[in-house]
């Protein structure tokens, strides 16, 4: 079997800022109690007739052309959202139209704010399994959409946007002079480690998307930051041993976006060096479910904060209750 490794990223929001102050205007909150309780700044928010996969599609064609691929060379399209209106065709469909990719697989996931981990381990199987040669795995929302805007405890937090990435297999002549695994992934050939996933469905109503008068966003926010910080920590050391890692081993870590507090609080449990590069995209761009993930790892890697081939840690985690890391190589 061929390893796999993400190749390039990309990533793409709306135009329209919408800030703390903003949302005072709309109902009783304050940029103070935003930012001290989310660290929350601002957020994006698409227009009315944009859509999920037109967010995506920007997105993915920049992960693209950062590959150097051409749209004939992607064989699979996953697309993770939990916030898309369209259904059929998928979203992956669509950002294969726009995109003028001829014949690939294409399919959308749903598994929350886990999406884009869960889609990246996917495509990677499928990559390493010979499906396809080259993948395009996004995480793309317009959460704006599933937003109660009369509920001061929800609509703070949401944003939309996208994110890509380019996974393709690591070249079988590299791996065929790579007998032994820890060789590989010491030469950066192994760029996608082994996922730890798994959800625990009993606890799924702690956040959801309520479909009662409209679809939208609903959690239990003092029990999901106590799930977050009791139980994540353990998962993401779990996805470092599977990696042959230690959290110590980190050049960087990229958890879902969910807010700024609930980051630091996980990340205190995992005992991280100090220089270990943490990101932070929440403060600019919200909670955006499956698209934080990769928009906030495809900004560390268009400024260069980690050096490429650098151990990077994803972890996803929401709705199901569902999560899924990994440990990649940064592009
Ligand atoms: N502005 C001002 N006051 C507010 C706001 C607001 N935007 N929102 C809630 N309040 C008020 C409440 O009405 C309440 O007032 P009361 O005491 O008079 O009743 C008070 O603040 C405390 O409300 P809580 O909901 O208990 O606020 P909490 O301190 O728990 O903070 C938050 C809410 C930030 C969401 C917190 O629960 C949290 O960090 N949760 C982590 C989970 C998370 O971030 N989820 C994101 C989505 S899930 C995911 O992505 C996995």
């Amino acid at each position: 079997m061929p390893g796999t490794r993400i190749a390039a990223m990309g990533h793409h929001q709306p135009d329209r800022v919408l800030t703390n102050d903003d949302l005072a205007d709309l109902v009783d909150t304050s940029d103070a109690w935003i930012r001290r309780r989310t660290g929350i700044a601002t957020r994006r928010i698409a227009a009315e007739d944009e859509t999920v996969a037109d967010l995506a599609a920007p997105a993915a064609g920049k992960a693209l052309a950062a590959a150097g691929l051409a749209p004939e060379d992607i064989g699979l399209v996953v697309l993770a959202t939990c916030s898309a209106r369209d259904r059929c065709p998928s979203n992956a469909a669509q950002v294969a139209r726009a995109l003028g990719i001829p014949s690939a697989v294409a399919y959308d996931l749903n598994n929350g704010c886990a999406g884009f981990c869960t889609a990246l381990a996917s495509a990677s199987h499928s990559v390493r399994a010979g499906a396809a040669r080259h993948a395009l795995v996004i995480g793309a929302e317009k959460m704006s959409d599933v937003t109660d805007w009369t509920d001061r405890s929800t609509c703070v937090l949401l944003g939309d946007g996208a994110g890509a990435a380019v996974v393709s297999a690591v070249p079988d002549d590299h791996t065929d002079d790579h007998t032994d695994a820890d060789a590989a992934a010491e030469a950066g050939l192994e760029g996608i480690g082994p996922v730890e996933w798994g959800s625990d469905p009993t606890r799924g109503e702690m956040v959801r998307l309520l479909d009662d008068w409209q679809p939208h966003f609903a959690q239990e926010g003092q029990a999901v930051f106590r799930w977050v910080t009791t139980e994540l920590p353990a998962v993401a050391r779990r996805a470092c041993e599977r990696a042959g890692l230690t959290p110590g081993d980190l050049a960087g870590v990229v958890t879902h976006q969910a807010n700024l507090r609930l980051i630091e609080a996980l990340l205190d449990r995992l005992g991280l060096p100090e220089d270990t590069v943490v990101a932070q995209d929440v403060v600019e761009s919200g909670n955006t479910s499956a698209a934080s993930v990769p928009m906030a790892l495809a900004k560390l890697v268009e400024r260069r904060e980690i050096a490429p081939g650098a151990p990077v840690l994803l972890l996803g985690f929401g709705g199901g209750l569902s999560w899924a890391g990994q440990v990649v190589r940064c592009p």
